[in-house]
């Protein structure tokens, strides 16, 4: 059995976990398999960059952040866009599956990896996706394997904005990532003990954020830490039309999420306020013990279902229970936090200030 393996898009921690424990378990429960490490992720695909990936080379690589096999970020849409009639970027990538006489595509990424490799799999490749990325964004899979880990680290950059914070009676608007939803943000702050959350799920309004701000000063809070997802805007923001919000964000230098919050806040109260996006120091570093765990039973089980010739699908967390998905039906969906969420309904029970 001939299987590729690769990592697409945005990194997380836990990446070259996932790729040993599928290399181990397929080592030692596939007879004869051979395993390519397509590199540059999909990128690799397209121009057939690949090397081939020995029981030697997953050694020892557990605790290693970033992947052994590198990533690019390849936009979906491009994958069908053909130039002067050349070849798409998908034609060359099953063309380039069949030349390497693959049995089975292993694809670790988050949602825009999986919609390619839905693509992939309609086009007769055998694929098979492993939800990765600190958003955990991905459709059908309670978490995703590296957000723990951003979790942790975004959490313990806010408690030591928290401590200088309080040092200077300031406050403070931490920027977090997470692109389109706020999972990374709402974990993060809770983690943390921030005083607000914001979140793209739900717009935060400037005059009760301004009225907040004023009533946490006179009631003698030396510090106010709200924990801003990168994708949060106001509810002013979010009447705005395309065009009109494209005029208002170039108005404030293109300001990130954090930075608008706090120049908007400071406006109406005259208290100053700073920002600190804290960027991709979340991506970085060595996965936390809970993703080692989880990053080890997600790369076994993957190459379990290619053992079964189980394709198509992506792993899915259920629970304390590893499945899997069809790739057609999570593609192109995104995982928000719902609207009737219990664990932000029981942050506002307890005072964390959502904005709204
Ligand atoms: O998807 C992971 C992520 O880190 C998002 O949270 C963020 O919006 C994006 O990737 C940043 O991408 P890049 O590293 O390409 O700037």
């Amino acid at each position: 059995m001939r299987l590729g393996i690769l990592t697409s898009g945005g990194d997380c921690p836990g990446l070259n976990a996932v790729i040993r424990g599928f290399c181990k378990y397929a080592f030692n429960n596939i007879d004869g398999v051979e395993i390519y490490g397509i590199e540059e992720g999909y990128l690799g695909l397209i121009e057939k960059r690949y090397r081939q990936i020995f029981p030697a080379d997953v050694e020892n690589i557990l605790d290693l952040g970033g992947t052994i096999l590198g990533s690019t970020r390849t936009p979906y849409k491009m994958m069908t866009l053909s130039e002067n009639g050349e070849r798409t970027w998908l034609q060359s990538m099953v063309e380039n599956y069949k030349k390497l006489k693959l049995d089975g595509l292993i694809a670790l990424g988050g949602a825009g990896t999986h919609k390619t490799a839905s693509l992939l799999s309609v086009e007769g490749c055998n694929v098979i996706g492993l939800p990765k990325t600190i958003d955990n964004d991905i459709y059908g899979t309670d978490v995703t394997f590296g957000f723990n880990t951003a979790v942790q680290t975004a959490a313990d950059a806010i408690k030591r904005i928290r401590t200088t914070a309080d040092s200077h009676s300031r406050v403070f608007f931490v920027e977090v990532m997470g692109n389109k939803v706020g999972w990374l943000t709402l974990y993060a702050g809770i983690a943390s003990g921030a005083d607000g959350i914001f979140i793209p799920e739900i717009s935060y309004d400037e005059a009760r954020l301004a009225d907040y701000l004023k009533k946490r000063k006179q009631s003698g809070c030396r510090s106010t830490i709200i924990a801003v997802a990168e994708g949060a805007i106001s509810t002013r923001e979010a009447a705005m039309g395309k065009k009109e919000r494209k005029d208002y964000l170039a108005s404030m230098g293109n300001a990130s999420a954090a930075q608008r919050c706090a120049t908007v806040a400071e406006y109406n109260t005259g208290i100053p306020c700073h920002a600190t996006v804290l960027g991709h120091v979340q991506r970085g570093g060595e996965p936390c013990a809970y993703d080692k765990v989880l990053c080890t039973k997600i790369g076994a089980y993957g190459a379990q279902l290619a053992q079964s010739g189980k394709y198509g699908v992506t792993v899915a967390v259920r629970g304390l229970k590893l499945s899997y998905n069809s790739l057609t039906e999570i593609a192109g969906k995104t995982k928000y936090i719902p609207a009737d969420s219990q664990i932000v309904s029981l942050a506002k029970s307890m005072g964390i200030f959502f904005g709204d």
